[in-house]
């Protein structure tokens, strides 16, 4: 039977443009989809590059200004890969607009701004997603399996760690492109929107609601270069935060990110212990889950790492024979079979904007904790 198709907006080529057109190029030759993406169109500033862009992989045609994307019928759906001060502006056009709307994360700047994009998603009834894709590794998925199980039984601990080390000379420049991230104009913050928001979402998923947070963050460098400014500026992103949280299922939360961790570049790694089993993730081994048993009886008792690449874990039976690894893209890949299989299904994919709304909220408490220094209370949706 022929595929529909699902016609693609592209707005921004860097990290994740290409890390999102691999997936859409990718899916359907490996999941069973009623929808086929296709690349319509590509959207940046600069009209030679984005056609160069386009031209290696396979768009059909470009624009400079989203709002030309978003104004053309010929497209479906529209995908937000830009930095976080225009993911707000953009969803909102583009759902006033009717399309789909798939949104790099964080949603937005700030709780404000995630709220007026929810609004417009759910008045203008749109399909709408953000991309926290670590949901979709396969070890990943397998946890919140397990966790959802009960095997784990009460838990009691939840512990997550996002370490990177590539902000640490002084001689880096902040703002402008390619270095957005280190501009809180640009990030809305640092390392709490950038490297917490994964952890705080994936804690979420598998453990459920945070009820309040103790944060401290701390800026390492106090002065950079603005490239856009040309001149000494003062850094208003955090470089580093930890925090401490509790769970609504009374279980305790403790998270750290940083980009001053020397000799570590994408440590993501969470823990979480319950009454019966343990469970570990390691991104850098990312088709391994350890697994620990207190009631496997005798001297056999103790970890045991899980190679999740059997045909009957998440995902892999779409993928190679068994045995054989996948990696960061592929989670990607499942994202939109996920997206797609919501659309024919009826019954949305998530996080949806509303559930990266939640992130939002933890993240914005975070930020305020440890500018007070005090616990800070995480928003409640009105019940
Ligand atoms: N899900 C993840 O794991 C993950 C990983 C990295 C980044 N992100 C998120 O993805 C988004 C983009 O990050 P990135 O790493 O791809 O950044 P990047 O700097 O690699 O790419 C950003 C792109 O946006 C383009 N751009 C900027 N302003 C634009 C405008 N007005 N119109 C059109 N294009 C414009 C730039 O030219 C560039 O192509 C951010 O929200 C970031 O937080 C998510």
């Amino acid at each position: 039977m022929a595929k529909k198709p699902l016609n693609i907006g592209m707005i921004g080529y860097g990290f994740m443009g290409k890390a999102h057109t691999n997936a859409y190029a990718t899916v359907g030759n490996f999941f069973e989809l009623e929808y086929e993406p296709v690349l319509k169109a590509l959207c940046a500033r600069n009209a030679e590059k984005a056609q160069e862009f386009a031209d290696n992989w396979g768009y059909e045609s470009v624009e400079t200004d989203w709002r030309a994307l978003i104004a053309r019928d010929d497209i479906d759906a529209v995908d937000i890969c830009v930095p976080n001060n225009l993911h707000k502006e953009i969803s909102i056009a583009a759902a006033e607009a009717g399309k789909m709307i798939l949104c790099e994360k964080p949603i937005a700047m700030d709780v404000a701004e995630g709220e007026a994009m929810c609004e417009a998603v759910e008045k203008a009834g749109v399909n709408n997603m953000v991309w926290y894709n670590y949901r979709r590794v396969p070890a990943v998925t397998f946890a919140k399996n397990i966790i959802d199980s009960g095997n784990l039984g009460r838990i009691f601990h939840y512990r997550a760690n996002f370490l990177q080390d590539w902000t640490i000379s002084e001689d880096l420049p902040q703002g402008g492109e390619a270095l957005w991230r280190l501009d809180a104009d640009a990030a809305g913050s640092g390392v709490t929107g950038d490297l917490l928001a994964h952890c705080i979402d994936t804690a979420i998923w598998l453990n459920g609601g945070i009820k309040d947070v103790s944060a401290m963050t701390e800026t390492f460098i106090k002065e950079r270069v603005h490239q856009d400014t040309g001149e000494v500026q003062k850094v208003t992103i955090d470089d580093a935060c930890a925090f401490l949280c509790h769970f609504d299922n009374g279980s305790l939360g403790l998270f750290e990110s940083t980009r001053y961790a020397r000799g570590h570049k994408a440590l993501y790694t969470f823990e979480i212990n319950g009454e019966h089993a343990s469970i570990k993730w390691d991104l850098h081994d990312l088709h391994r889950l350890e697994y620990f048993d207190h009631r496997l009886e005798g001297p056999m008792r103790g970890w045991r790492s899980i190679h999740v690449s059997d045909g009957d874990h998440p995902y892999m039976g779409n993928w190679w024979v068994p045995g054989l690894n996948i990696g960061y893209e592929h989670s990607f890949v499942h994202q939109v079979a996920d997206f797609i299989q919501g659309l024919e299904s009826g019954t949305p994919a998530g996080p949806t904007f509303r559930d990266a709304l939640e992130t939002q909220k933890i993240c914005d408490a975070v930020l305020e904790s440890g500018a007070s220094r005090s616990w800070q209370d995480v928003q409640k949706a009105d019940v």
